[in-house]
C-alpha cells in the first residue's frame, strides 16, 4: 500500500502554514495542553460521538470514545472528540426519523468544517448509523464506524425478553388481563440490563449488521455485545486502523459499490432485519451515487431467508448470536450470493474477512436448507404495489401470521394516533379480526417525520378473545423490534395526497402478498370523485427544523432524504482566510 505524502491531509492546510492563522491553530491546539510534538505532521482523527445522557443505548460510548484515541496514540494520530446529535430512539419526539437527516447534515459538516484527515463514527442506536454514515459518505473522508454494540441478555422469570420485543407482547398482554400492573412495573427495571442498543434484530442491529457486510466496520464488529471487554479492544482497533485509512487514502468511495450495497441488504434479509433499513439504504445508496431501490431489495428478500434466529422473527438475542459466530458466520451461508471480492476498511476483501469464522450453534443461526422462515411462508421484507401504493409499502411477512398474507376486509380508518387509541380502546366497538386498521398521515410531512407508529394495536375487545394479529396499514414505520401483520411505508403518504388519503372506513382492502399487491376495491369514478374532493389536511410548520424537513423530504421509497443532500456533486473545501 502507497502512503500518501504529508502534505496532502487535509489538516496540513490548517497547521502546517506559516502564517497568522496557522499560527493560531497551532497556538489554540497548545492552549488545550497539547505539545507540538503531539499534533503536528499526524493525520488527525475526528471522534463522531453520538453519547448523550438521553441515549441510554450510548451510554458506554464517553468510555469508547477514550479506547479510540489510544488506539490512534498508539499509530500515530493525532485524536479529536466531537459530540454529535444522539438521536436516542427512545425519548426523542415525535421520532428520532424527524432528525436522521439532521444528523447527516451534522456529521458532514462537521468533519468537513474541521481540520479533519479521517474518523471514527460512534454510534448504534437506529437512525444514528444511517445519519453518520450518510454524512460520511457526502464528505468522502476516511472513516470506520464503531458499533455501540448490542444490550447484554435480558430474562424475566426465566423466559428470554428482548427489548422492544417484549415491552410490545407484555403491553398487549395488560391490556388482555394477561399479567398484573405489579408484573409490569416489575419488568421495567429487568428488561434492559446494560448500555448498549436493543438486542432483538431491531432497526440497531439491522443496521450496523449491514454496514459491517457492507465493509464499513472491522470484519464482525457489529456483533460485539457493548459490555464484553472486546468491544473496548474493538474501538481502540479502530482508532489505530484509522489512521493507516488515512495514510491509503481509502475513503468510502474508493471501495463502496453496488455490490458493497447488495452485501448489505443480503446480510440485511439473512438477519430478518426491520423493515425500516429500507428507507435507510435508499437514503445511504444514494449519499453514496449508487443506484438502489425497493425491487432489488424485494429481489434479494426473495433469495435469502431469515437465518438469524432473533426475536422479533425467531428466539434468541443478540448474546447468543454473538456466541454463536455473529454476523462472519452468518455471512458464511450465504456466500454464493456475497460478492466476496468488495473491498473493506480492512484494505483487504470481505472474502478475507470470512476466511476463518466458524459457527457454533446451528439453531440460532441456521443454515439455508433450514432457515427460520422458510421463503415460501415469510420474508425479511415484502415490496407491495397497488392502487393504495403506487410507488410501494412494505411489510416483513416473515414476522406475520401466514393467515394474512392473503386477505380482503373491511378498513377502519383513522386520521391521528390519540382517535385511534381511544376507539380501539372501546369494549362495544364495532370490529372483528377481518377488519383492517388503517392509520394516515404518518408519513414523512404528515407526521411529519414518519414515525414509528405503524405497529397499530389490537382493538382491546379483540385482544381479549386472544386475538394477537390483524391486517394493518400505515404510511408510518415500525419498530424492527416489533410483529405483526403490518403494511408500512405507503407511498405516496396521505399528507401529499397519496392515495391512502382517500380510503374511507367500510372500502374492501385487499392484500395479496404472493401477487405483491395491495388494493382498495373502490371503483376508478368513485377514487376520482374523492380525489376532487380532497383537501390537505397536515400541520405545516412555518420555523423550525421541521419546517425545513417537510419542504424537502422525500417520499420513504426514496429514503427520506432532503433533495438538496442526495447525489455527489462536489462541495469544496472551506476555505482558510
Ligand atoms: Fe436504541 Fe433500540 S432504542 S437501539
Ligand atoms: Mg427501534
Amino acid at each position: 500500500m502507497t502512503r500518501r505524502a504529508l502534505e496532502s491531509l487535509r489538516s496540513q492546510r490548517w497547521f502546517a502554514s506559516n502564517d497568522m492563522r496557522g499560527f493560531a491553530h497551532r497556538q489554540r491546539t497548545q492552549q488545550m495542553g497539547m505539545r507540538r510534538e503531539e499534533f503536528l505532521g499526524k493525520p488527525v482523527i475526528g471522534i463522531l460521538n453520538t453519547w448523550s445522557e438521553m441515549s441510554p443505548c450510548h451510554a458506554h460510548l464517553r468510555d469508547r470514545a477514550e479506547a479510540v484515541k489510544r488506539g490512534v496514540w498508539q499509530a500515530g494520530g493525532y485524536p479529536v472528540e466531537l459530540p454529535a446529535l444522539s438521536v436516542g430512539e427512545v425519548m426523542v419526539k415525535p421520532t428520532t426519523m424527524l432528525y436522521r437527516n439532521f444528523l447527516a447534515m451534522e456529521a458532514e459538516e462537521l468533519l468537513r468544517s474541521h481540520p479533519i484527515d479521517g474518523a471514527v463514527l460512534l454510534g448504534g442506536c437506529d437512525k444514528s448509523t444511517p445519519g453518520l454514515l450518510m454524512g460520511a459518505f457526502s464528505v468522502d473522508l476516511p472513516v470506520i464506524y464503531c458499533p455501540a454494540g448490542p444490550m447484554s441478555n435480558g430474562q424475566w422469570r426465566g423466559q428470554k425478553t428482548g427489548a422492544g420485543t417484549h415491552t410490545k407482547k407484555y403491553w398487549d398482554e395488560l391490556r388482555a388481563g394477561g399479567i398484573t400492573q405489579a408484573d409490569w412495573v416489575d419488568l421495567e427495571s429487568r428488561m434492559t440490563r446494560s448500555a448498549g442498543t436493543c438486542n432483538t434484530m431491531g432497526t440497531a442491529s439491522t443496521m450496523t449488521s449491514i454496514v459491517d457486510a457492507m465493509g464499513l466496520t472491522l470484519p464482525g464488529a457489529s456483533s460485539l455485545p457493548a459490555c464484553d471487554s472486546g468491544h473496548p479492544r474493538m474501538a481502540s482497533t479502530c482508532g489505530s486502523r484509522i489512521v493507516e485509512m488515512v495514510w491509503e487514502d481509502l475513503k468510502p468511495s474508493t471501495f463502496i459499490t453496488r455490490a458493497s450495497f447488495l452485501n448489505g441488504v443480503a446480510a440485511y434479509m439473512a438477519m430478518g432485519g426491520s423493515t425500516n433499513a429500507a428507507v435507510h439504504l435508499i437514503a445511504m445508496a444514494r449519499r453514496a451515487g449508487v443506484d438502489l431501490t425497493l425491487e432489488d431489495l424485494a429481489d434479494m428478500a426473495g433469495r435469502v431467508p431469515v437465518l438469524a434466529n432473533l426475536f422479533p422473527s425467531g428466539s434468541y438475542l443478540m448474546e447468543d448470536f454473538y456466541f454463536a459466530g455473529g454476523l462472519s458466520a452468518l455471512l458464511n451461508k450465504v456466500r454464493p450470493l456475497l460478492d466476496l471480492s468488495c473491498r473493506t476498511v480492512t484494505g483487504g476483501t470481505l472474502g478475507d474477512s470470512l476466511a476463518d469464522a466458524p459457527c457454533w450453534n446451528d439453531d440460532v443461526i441456521r443454515d439455508v436448507a433450514n432457515p427460520v422462515v422458510p421463503l415460501e411462508k415469510g420474508r425479511t421484507l415484502a415490496l407491495l404495489k397497488g392502487n393504495l401504493a403506487p410507488n410501494g409499502a412494505v411489510m416483513k411477512s416473515s414476522a406475520a401470521n401466514p393467515k394474512f398474507l392473503r386477505h380482503t376486509g373491511p378498513a377502519l380508518v383513522f386520521d391521528d394516533p390519540g382517535t385511534m387509541n381511544r376507539v380501539l380502546d372501546d369494549p362495544g366497538l364495532d370490529v372483528t379480526e377481518d377488519h383492517v386498521i388503517v392509520l394516515r398521515n404518518a408519513g414523512p410531512v404528515g407526521a411529519p417525520g414518519m414515525p414509528e407508529w405503524g405497529n397499530l394495536p389490537i382493538p382491546k375487545k379483540l385482544l381479549k378473545q386472544g386475538v394477537r394479529d390483524m391486517v394493518r396499514l400505515c404510511d408510518g414505520r415500525m419498530s424492527g423490534t416489533h410483529y405483526g401483520s403490518c403494511i408500512l411505508h405507503i407511498s405516496p403518504e396521505a399528507a401529499v395526497g397519496g392515495p391512502l388519503a382517500l380510503l374511507q372506513t367500510g372500502d374492501l382492502v385487499r392484500l395479496d402478498v404472493a401477487a405483491g399487491t395491495l388494493d382498495m376495491l373502490v371503483d376508478d369514478a368513485e377514487i376520482a370523485r374523492r380525489r376532487a374532493a380532497w383537501k390537505p389536511t397536515a400541520y405545516r410548520y412555518e420555523r423550525s427544523f421541521t419546517a425545513l424537513y417537510q419542504q424537502h423530504v422525500s417520499q420513504a421509497h426514496e429514503g427520506c432524504d432532503f433533495d438538496f443532500l442526495t447525489g455527489t456533486a462536489p462541495v469544496p473545501d472551506p476555505v482558510i482566510y
